[in-house]
């Protein structure tokens, strides 16, 4: 990973930019896109501990720009993050400013980002296997660019063995071969170890005493201003209001109704084994009375063993739940899916990777059901 950039990113854009040998990249232009993958992959790529949102920071920026355009191919599979974060309408450019962006970011040697799992594994065995990666991973783990090799190390454990038994079942092809066997003969036991002496290579590069500062690129708004929506890009997927990332907002699509949205919505969460606790129509209400009003309704959604997990963990959290989506008309008589967005639990680094792993879980649910309603579709 590209240690050197981080650095760079401390001395104003426009001199890095009139330095760089890549001038025509527009690092703010990434930051600004990458608002939109920070949902899942936290702000700065930084990912979760668990299966649903890898690290992408310090990644090499054109096996970002490869993975991500395999999942609009469909050549791998998550239909989910195409839809939120409107991948299918990414342009080249774009999409090269955001990995430009993301390989800049080079977390290793800070202790915040410091990859934690709870998972077995013997690193001493894990060393010796690791002897048939080195060729194309690198001996550190950090990957070799003349083999497109990715760095594994600094990668969340629970993807990394998700992702290998992916490749043992033939549904994500390994090293661009059809035919790859490196993994045939692998059993869960060895991948533990891999994967425990892989998180070693990964935290040898740690500084106990670096403080990270985030980079700052984007001029920063007042985080207070709620920001009205953003124009419509139609179908262009997600749209974040402010820097905090504080509202997820998504319009519906043309052509679907209220009552569309509402019952995907219900049948979503019906399939996620989230709970529709309540449900307030409050135009409805209001107009009863004879107020006239925008249209305005709240949804609120729970899964009580997911609230249990985190409220043990941290009694604040009961103030998230349950986990809201509001249907509001706006000013041009648009309607909008909004929710919180729970990102902000998962950047924490004071909580334990389980609770970490059910909050990003519960984050990508609730993105889910409002796709469905925006979509009209489940
Ligand atoms: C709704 C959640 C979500 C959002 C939003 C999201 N992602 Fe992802 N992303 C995931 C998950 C889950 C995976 C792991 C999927 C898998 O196992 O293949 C992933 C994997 C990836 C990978 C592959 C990483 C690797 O090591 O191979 C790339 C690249 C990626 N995402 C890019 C993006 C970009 C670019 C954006 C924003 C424009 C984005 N993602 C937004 C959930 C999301
Ligand atoms: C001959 C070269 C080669 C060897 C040997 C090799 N890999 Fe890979 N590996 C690759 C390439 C190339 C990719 C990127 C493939 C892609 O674009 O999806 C990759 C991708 C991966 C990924 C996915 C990373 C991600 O971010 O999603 C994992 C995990 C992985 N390799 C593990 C291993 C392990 C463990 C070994 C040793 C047992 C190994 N590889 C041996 C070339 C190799």
């Amino acid at each position: 990973m590209k240690r050197c950039l981080t650095y760079l990113l401390a001395i104003p854009l426009a001199l890095l930019l009139a330095n760089s040998a890549q001038a025509s990249v527009d690092l703010a232009n990434g930051e600004r896109i990458n608002r939109n993958c920070a949902l899942c992959h936290g702000i700065y790529g930084q990912g979760t501990p668990g299966r649903l949102s890898p690290r992408l920071a310090g990644l090499p920026k054109e096996y970002l720009v490869k993975a991500t355009k395999e999942y609009v191919e469909g050549k791998r599979i998550n239909p989910l993050m195409v839809e939120v974060a409107g991948l299918h309408h990414i342009s080249d450019r774009d999409l090269h400013d955001w990995a430009a962006y993301m390989e800049s970011l080079d977390l290793a040697i800070y202790p915040r980002f410091a990859i934690q799992h709870n998972m077995p594994g013997n690193p001493a065995v894990g060393e010796r296997l690791f002897r048939d990666c080195r060729i194309c991973h690198g001996r550190d783990g950090f990957g070799r660019d003349d083999k497109d090799a990715p760095p594994l190390a600094l990668q969340h454990g629970e993807y990394l063995f998700q992702s290998i038994k992916m490749f043992q079942a033939k549904v994500r092809i390994h090293d661009d071969d059809p035919n790859d066997d490196t993994f045939d003969h692998f059993s869960d036991r060895d991948l533990f170890d891999l994967i425990a002496h892989i998180r070693v290579l990964g935290n040898q590069r740690v500084d106990r005493s670096a403080r990270f500062e985030p980079p700052r690129l984007l001029p920063s708004r007042p985080a207070q201003v709620a920001a009205a929506p953003a124009p419509p890009a139609p179908q262009a997927g997600l749209q974040i209001t402010d820097i905090t990332q504080t509202v997820a907002q998504m319009e519906l699509k043309p052509g679907v109704s209220i009552e569309d949205a509402i019952s995907a919505m219900e049948s979503k969460a019906i399939e996620l084994n989230l709970r529709l606790v309540g449900e307030q129509r409050i135009s409805q209400e209001l107009e009863a009375r004879g107020v006239e009003t925008p249209y305005l309704s709240i949804f609120q959604f729970c899964n009580p063993m997911d609230a249990h997990v985190m409220v043990v963990a941290n009694p604040i959290f009961s103030s998230y739940m349950p986990c809201r989506i509001s249907l509001v008309e706006d000013p041009q008589g648009k309607m909008w899916l909004m929710m919180l967005n729970l990102d902000m639990l998962i950047n924490s680094e004071l909580l334990p990777p389980q609770v970490v792993d059910t909050a990003i879980r519960v984050n990508q649910q609730m993105l889910e059901v409002m796709v469905a309603g925006a979509s009209g579709e489940f």
